[in-house]
């Protein structure tokens, strides 16, 4: 391992030894943003004037360079310490851990890559926070190292972007909504939206990349939900919610819409359980009354029928292909066309990435009593939108390097609990809402 501009030695540190926060895979496409994201948030003066943080990765001369080049574009910023960390090397991965309070990983697949950085924060005492979207990643790393983390005192929460931190904390937000005028919420269905400018959209590959696996490793996932030891979902009381598993047009969206395909229903769903093992309780004398379980669902918004059948075949072949290696050879050898353009190694253009937003529409419901009847008709609603720029490569910083202060002042003020957990456990005592509200990711109720 390499370190410049560091007075520390790499031996064991002490907890002053170490920066604030520290930016794994600052080379990356998303890597890059985030890097610029903290010097923003310098230079606007939203991190304290002691703030001291660190980009790693596998080359110095190429952080070296972004560094530089950020230096330019924000004087009078602090500058971070430069860590050489390769995930094949355990050592530096160790030594990265030792050196810092929080990890932001941004080096993905998560499912081939992520595990080596977790266990590295576990054993060596640092809090971490990710972007991962991968079901299977998050499911497994609570599954092996939450008993661990809570021994040592770590916090650890994968999925701290777009996936999943909109959606876990609207529906924690909607919740206490509810609760603020004594309903019970009993169902909430959420609606992604993605807005799309002329230029059009485009992910970078290795989200791609990691869709890809993701079909591949639901064998996987099923085995790890069938041994996990966290509490059940308790069966609803009320109106059992209708989930439709193909496409569907809805009268008051006036729009078709097909199943969520990506994490947040799984984040969702592992909040609830982790909210119910009673892993969300805090250091602090003072934690807030527990949130309900409620029934979700997510669905994705298509504009057009037209829409809907370009979906199903671009995602048949996608699932069909994707299910055997062979396939997953041929998917990965030509991202764009199997993606029908969306994805490509190069990522997206300036242009798109201001051209394009996202919305998330909660559509919540439940009870104007505290104990309805069995199967009875939820008779309130409460609405709520999460909403803000693109989200791959622009949302996603902001979110992340929010949650990772969320996190280190959150530890502070032991209102953070301790364990592998989803963003709305981890954060469900702290302003982390607010903090995101402040960078352009809007809570709203509708
Ligand atoms: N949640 C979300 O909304 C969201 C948004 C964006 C991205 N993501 C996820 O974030 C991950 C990264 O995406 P990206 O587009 O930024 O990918 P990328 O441009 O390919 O960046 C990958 C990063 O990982 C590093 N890396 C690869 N192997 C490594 C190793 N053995 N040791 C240390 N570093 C290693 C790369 O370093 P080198 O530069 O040295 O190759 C690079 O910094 C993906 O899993 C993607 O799905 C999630």
């Amino acid at each position: 391992m390499v370190l410049t501009r560091s007075k520390s030695s790499l031996t064991q540190q002490s907890s002053a030894d170490r920066v604030d926060i520290t930016v794994f895979g600052g080379t990356g496409f998303t890597g890059k943003f985030i890097v610029q994201e903290l010097f923003e948030r310098q230079k606007k003066g939203q991190l304290p004037k002691s703030f001291t943080w660190a980009v790693a990765g596998r080359s110095h001369e190429r952080l070296d360079e972004i560094v530089q080049t950020m230096a330019k574009k924000y004087p009078k910023t602090s500058l971070p310490d430069i860590i050489v960390a390769d995930v094949s090397k355990r050592d530096t991965i160790d030594d990265m851990a030792k050196r810092s309070r929080v990890i932001i990983n941004a080096v993905g697949p998560f499912r081939f890559l992520g595990e080596y950085v977790v266990r590295a924060c576990v054993e060596n005492f640092c809090d971490y926070v990710d972007i991962t979207g991968e079901p299977e990643f998050i499911e497994r790393m609570q599954r092996t190292y939450h008993d661990q983390a809570v021994k040592a005192g770590v916090t650890i929460v994968p999925a701290c972007g777009f996936d999943s931190v909109p959606t876990d904390m609207g529906v924690l937000w909607t919740k206490s909504l509810f609760a603020e005028k004594n309903y019970t919420p009993s169902q909430i269905e959420m609606f992604f939206k993605l807005n799309v400018g002329p230029s059009g959209v485009r992910g970078n590959y290795a989200t791609y990349e990691s869709a890809v696996h993701g079909v591949g490793s639901q064998d996987l996932l099923k085995e790890i939900r069938k041994g996990s030891n966290l509490a059940e979902l308790p069966k609803p009381t009320g109106k059992k919610l209708e989930f439709h598993k193909g496409y569907h047009w809805d009268d008051q969206l006036q729009s078709y819409h097909v199943p969520f395909m990506f994490a947040d229903p799984s984040v969702v769903r592992l909040s609830q359980k982790l909210f119910l093992t009673g892993y969300a309780v805090t250091p602090s004398a003072s934690n807030k009354e527990m949130p309900p379980t409620v029934q979700f669902a997510g669905y994705t918004l298509l504009p057009s029928f037209m829409i809907v059948v370009l979906y199903y075949l671009v995602g048949f072949v996608f699932f069909t292909l994707s299910s055997a290696p062979w396939g997953r050879n041929l998917l990965l050898k030509y991202p764009e066309f199997f993606s029908y353009g969306v994805f490509s190694r190069t990522g997206p253009s300036d242009q798109q990435l201001k051209d394009t937003s996202f919305e998330i529409l909660l559509r919540g419901k439940g009870y104007s009593s505290k104990f309805p009847a069995s199967g009875a008709e939820p008779d309130v609603d409460i609405n709520t939108k999460v909403y803000g720029p693109e989200p791959g490569y622009v949302a996603t910083p902001k979110i992340v390097v929010q949650s990772a202060i969320a996190m280190l002042d959150g530890k502070k003020e032991r209102i953070v609990p301790v364990g592998v957990l989803t963003p709305s456990v981890a954060f469900w005592q702290t302003p982390l809402i607010d903090r995101l509200q402040d960078v352009g990711v809007k809570f709203e109720q509708v």
